[in-house]
């Protein structure tokens, strides 16, 4: 941000699982940040689908207008939302009660007319078209504001395109929550290997599958793992999206679109999900030395195309692969100048989703 400009503002879609682990970061770190980056960041906006909707005083001064916004941001004494008050009134009354503070804007309006410099996209994915995630962001670049997006449609279905509004708009685009929570892979890749061209990706990257196929393999019935995987709250109430290997068509989709230009969409994506394993099949492979895991790969074809699979695969037993289990994932990544690196996320809390969002924002203090 620029430095005559003390306020950062934030306006944050979706205040579920990840909006309060995130909102609780921020709150708790908030003056190191104020020390270290010298912004304030303020909450001028939230928005739910059921909750109610916020908008602090000054995140609806700019809708009475369009121009001189960065101006109408850094208004002085403009209320910012209090995040800890809002996680408590939402911990009590399962949805926002302050009086002061809810309005009548839907998300688009929010979007389109609250003051704020900054979008943060964590709604719930639509894994069959990426909206209306990518029309809020859109929304936003056309007004100039940064977007960080947790929520990986966008990325799988129009990152290409995204990218380019973000750059002829001249703003920050970050993303590095959508596919390994707070762990580096984007960051990782852009930072730390420069000019290192990605030649192939792969990984196991949806931890719904990871579960179910391991306690296959321990002996478990498929519907006492499905009860056990819901109670502990990764597993969801319709875990298609999730066992038919939709998700991890998104989450490879989203890799290779960032690090290999791959201009894919999840549909594009050989998809197998684990619909067929049983537990016979993982004990005839268990016997010949192999492990099945759902696998993601991406890769250059002979004809320069990248391509994409989704599908359980027999990986030995020995492999690093056949050790990741439950939510831990693995990304390997495989460039012409450090040939595979390895990054393994182990067992991820919602606080590591918080801090990938939270990393980014470091980011747009620091580089926008
Ligand atoms: N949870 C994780 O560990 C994790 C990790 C990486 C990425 N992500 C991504 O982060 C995003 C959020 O995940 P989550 O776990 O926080 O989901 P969640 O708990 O289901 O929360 C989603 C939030 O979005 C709100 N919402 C739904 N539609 C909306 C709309 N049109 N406008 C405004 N708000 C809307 C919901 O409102 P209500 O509260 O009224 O239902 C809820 O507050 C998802 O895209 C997810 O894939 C999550």
């Amino acid at each position: 941000m620029k430095d005559e400009n003390k306020k950062i503002r934030l306006a944050l879609l979706g205040f579920g699982n990840a909006g309060q682990a995130f909102a609780a970061l921020l709150a708790s770190k908030r003056g190191e940040i104020k020390e270290r980056y010298g912004k304030d960041v303020q909450v001028t906006a939230i928005a739910t689908a059921s909750k109610g909707n916020l908008l602090a005083a000054s995140g609806a001064s700019a809708a009475a207008g369009e121009a001189g916004e960065a101006g109408a941001g850094a208004a002085a004494g403009a209320k910012a939302i209090d995040l800890d008050a809002v996680l408590a009134d939402l911990a009590q009354h399962g949805r926002f009660t302050d009086q002061a503070l809810l309005c009548e804007l839907d998300t688009m309006e929010i979007v389109k007319t609250a003051d704020y410099d900054v979008l943060i996209e964590m709604t719930p994915l639509n894994i069959l078209s990426g909206r209306p995630a990518i029309d809020h962001i859109e929304a936003a670049f056309a007004r100039g504001k940064h977007v960080i997006t947790a929520n990986k449609g966008p990325i799988a279905w129009k990152f290409r395109d995204l990218q380019q509004q973000a750059l002829r708009a001249g703003c920050g685009f970050f993303y590095e929550t959508t596919v390994m929570d707070g762990t580096p892979v984007f960051n990782l890749c852009e930072k730390t290997l420069p000019l290192a061209q990605v030649s192939a990706v792969s990984g196991i990257l949806n931890s719904t599958t990871n579960f179910i196929l391991e306690e296959l393999a321990r002996g478990a019935a498929y519907d006492d793992i499905m009860e056990r995987g819901r109670a502990m709250g990764f597993i969801e109430a319709d875990p298609a999206m999730d066992i038919e290997g939709y998700d991890a068509a998104a989450k490879i989709t989203a890799l290779l679109n960032v690090l290999m230009d791959a201009g894919l969409t999840p549909d594009q994506v050989e998809r197998k999900g684990i619909e067929n394993i049983t537990a016979a099949d993982i004990k005839n492979a268990a016997e010949r030395g192999k492990v099945i895991k759902l696998i993601c790969r991406g890769w250059r074809d002979g004809e320069g195309r990248i391509r994409a699979s989704v599908r359980p695969e027999e990986v030995d037993a020995g492999d690093m692969l056949a050790s990741v289990n439950s939510t831990t994932s693995v990304v390997s990544i495989t460039t012409d100048l450090m040939k595979t690196v390895s990054i393994v996320e182990h067992e991820p809390e919602i606080e590591q989703t918080a801090y990938g969002i939270f990393g980014d924002l470091l980011r747009v203090l620091s580089e926008c």
